[in-house]
């Protein structure tokens, strides 16, 4: 502990010295005028690290005249708040801030408690680094924007659909239907058939888009069986056959890691459609340790070298939906093609 001049009344420095060094928070004894009487070892590097020109470590100088000279809001509400604690008021005091500093700005929560005798008090002050908390709560806030974000691209993809193509279809019909004459029935029997394939389109459409939207499959029967009849769908639909590699005893999971990992599939196996021009895909879950491992790999292109500077909504919304579960995606190219790894903590059924 790095001490000033010597102090008498309820301070002691023997007492409080090998305490305040064992805080890895910066701690300051302050007395009642705001004179800085003490600082710690954490106070002493934090002066030394961020290269800060303060005589001394800032022993002897006063730490109230310190936040009146700087003016901020923040530091008026500090010197406000321990001003009112030297006069006596309850403790302790707790204020955030931020501190500029030439490496780049830092959280700090300050701390302050007042000791000693009430006719002679001190306080003891701390400053506590809360940067990596607080980038770490606007990460999630940004986060759960590009969500939201990705949802609602997902929403409008799909309304477009439904308006320029579903809801066409039933306005054909519903027009054809209009032609209908009942006196000529050759008209009548082609305005049928017509109608009929029509409304077999849109059926088909509403149809998909509800199995999209939610698969049944998924909450009865569990990710794997999920997967396996989406892929069954799929390799029937498109020219990429889909081989499924899941152990029989794989087990469910979370409810939101089944719905995470599915989405992960359809956008993934979406991709090796869209853009690995590859005709094989392998889809293959695994529980691996704590975690569990879905892989999807294409025999394709692989990604391109330079990908367009604004991603997709689909890379980006698995990313997403892996960081919420406390997981990731990792993209690498497999030569031929791309192997999707998508990892999410294994939380058995039941535990969201
Ligand atoms: N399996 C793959 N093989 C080759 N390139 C791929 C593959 N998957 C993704 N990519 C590349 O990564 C890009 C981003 O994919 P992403 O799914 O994020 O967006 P998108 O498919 O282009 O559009 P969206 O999914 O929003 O409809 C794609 O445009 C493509 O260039
Ligand atoms: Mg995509």
């Amino acid at each position: 502990m790095h001490t000033g001049k010597s102090m008498t009344g309820g301070f002691d420095p023997a007492f409080y010295e090998s305490a305040l060094d064992a805080f890895t928070a910066n701690v300051a004894v302050v007395d009642a005028t705001g004179e800085i009487l003490a600082v710690n070892d954490a106070w002493v590097q934090f002066v030394d690290f961020n290269d800060l020109k303060i005589a001394n470590h800032g022993v002897g100088c006063n730490y109230l005249n310190f936040c009146d000279r700087l003016g901020t809001p923040g530091a008026a509400a500090v010197a406000a708040g321990l001003r009112a604690l030297i006069a006596g008021g309850d403790g302790p005091f707790r204020h955030e801030y931020v501190m500029p500093l030439d490496t780049g700005s830092c959280w700090v929560k300050l701390s302050a408690v007042r000791v000693g005798h009430r006719d002679q008090p001190f306080l003891i002050v701390t400053h506590d680094d809360i940067s990596i908390q607080r980038r770490a709560e606007l990460g999630l806030r940004e986060a759960t924007a590009r969500l939201l974000h990705a949802e609602d691209s997902e929403r409008r993809r799909i309304a477009r659909e439904l308006h320029d193509s579903t809801a066409q279809h039933l306005a054909g019909a519903k027009l054809m239907l209009r032609r209908l004459d009942a006196k000529d029935p050759v008209s009548t029997g082609l305005v049928r058939d017509e109608v009929s394939g029509l409304l077999s389109s849109a059926l088909d459409e509403i149809r998909s888009f509800a199995y999209l939207l939610h698969p049944p499959a998924l909450e009865h029967l569990g990710l794997a069986a999920a997967i396996r009849q989406f892929a069954t769908g799929f390799s029937r639909r498109g020219d990429v056959a889909v081989t499924i590699d899941i152990p029989d005893d794989f087990p469910r999971l979370s409810h939101a890691t089944e719905i995470a990992l599915y989405r992960v599939v359809q956008e993934a196996l979406a991709n090796v459609h869209s853009h690995s021009g590859s005709q094989q895909a392998v889809v293959r879950l695994r529980v691996a340790g704590e975690m569990v491992l879905l892989t999807v790999r294409d025999f394709g292109s692989g990604l391109p070298p330079r990908r367009d500077s604004i991603p997709g909504v689909g890379l980006e919304g698995m990313r997403l939906r892996l960081e919420f579960l406390k997981g990731h995606l990792s993209l690498r190219n497999a030569e031929p093609g791309l192997a999707l790894e998508a990892w999410a903590p294994l939380l058995p059924e039941g535990e969201d």
